[in-house]
């Protein structure tokens, strides 16, 4: 195969697949007789023929027919290359924008260090707010990829379930109910409570298990943040239900402790999504298969939500 050449195998191919000289040279925009130098110069290299005509037709010989699928192979391989390439290139450096839901901030930072270690030429700008921001940012195509717990209604959207982010009630750890297990629903109505904001979906979470099942709460206290509404119960000033993952990774504090109420954990999932047609660039699928991953291999570490 000693000078064959990769035009002359596109060539061949061409040929072989309309089995004819004319037909390959209007496809490739080549004279006929281009077309017979380039198949006689490979039949030469090859050292066999590759075609033989019978009547008016062409067929491939067996040693056509092998080089035939090498040059699939070959095609196949260099197009995947060319992919490979242009995702290089795409990932040497890029901007990410994130928008995440405010549980996801105790980990979705961690995950970050990796790939950015990874990609050292891709900026990331990570904002970090409530349910209802979230999808205001998403219906303005303001970011490349969102993780937040309830996949919206009004909007099209591409969503992948990516980990659970059950809601739990926490109270002080000297709170009167700590021990007591299965503690009924109702039994928080006398207990002062304190609610994310207006907009949040843990609020709204929360807001609707207690209509359902016509509990109401006495809202002491109400405030736009996970962080706030920890320092608040460990100040006694009420209990309230928030995602597990606000405990940090490890899901334990010495100053908070998980009651056991009925109906709980609300079990929710996080949710990595996109508006529906979004393209997304190399840099953002890129991240998003990266999330899947982590995805698993968080999931195959942490034994399933439970109280
Ligand atoms: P929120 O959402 O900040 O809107 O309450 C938190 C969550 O859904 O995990």
């Amino acid at each position: 195969m000693k000078q064959a050449t990769l035009h002359q195998l596109k060539v061949f191919e061409v040929v072989a697949r309309h089995g004819s000289f004319t037909r390959a040279a209007e496809e490739l925009f080549l004279t006929q007789p281009t077309v017979s130098i380039q198949v006689k110069q490979l039949t030469k290299a090859v050292g066999s023929p590759l075609f033989e005509q019978v009547g008016k037709r062409l067929y491939l010989t067996d040693a056509g027919r092998e080089l035939m699928v090498t040059c699939r192979e070959i095609f196949d391989r260099l197009a995947q290359f060319e992919m490979t390439l242009a995702e290089m290139k795409g990932l040497k450096q890029g901007r990410l924008r994130l928008s995440v839901i405010t549980t996801t901030k105790y980990f979705v930072p961690r995950l970050l260090g990796p790939f950015c270690q990874r990609y050292p030429g891709i900026d990331i700008a990570l904002q970090v707010t409530n349910h209802e921001r979230i999808l205001s940012r998403m219906s303005e195509n303001l970011d490349d990829l969102y993780i937040l717990s309830q996949i919206p209604d009004h909007l099209d959207v591409c969503c992948h379930p990516f980990l659970e982010n059950p809601l739990v009630v926490l109270a002080p750890v000297n709170h009167p109910l700590a021990q007591q297990k299965n503690i009924p629903l109702s039994r928080l109505a006398g207990e002062p409570f304190i609610m994310r904001e207006a907009g949040s979906g843990t609020r709204s979470s929360v807001q609707q298990l207690f209509e359902r099942h016509e509990v109401s709460v006495k809202v002491r206290l109400e405030l736009g943040s996970n962080e706030a509404i920890k320092q608040a119960i460990a100040g006694g000033l009420g209990i309230s239900v928030l995602s597990r993952h606000t405990l940090g990774l490890d899901g334990v504090s010495s100053e908070l402790t998980i009651l056991d109420v009925e109906g709980f954990p609300i079990s929710r999932h996080w949710y990595i999504a996109y508006p529906a047609g979004k393209q997304l660039s190399v840099v953002a699928r890129t991240f998003f298969d990266y999330l899947l991953e982590e995805a698993k291999r968080i999931a195959g570490e942490t034994p399933a939500s439970s109280n």
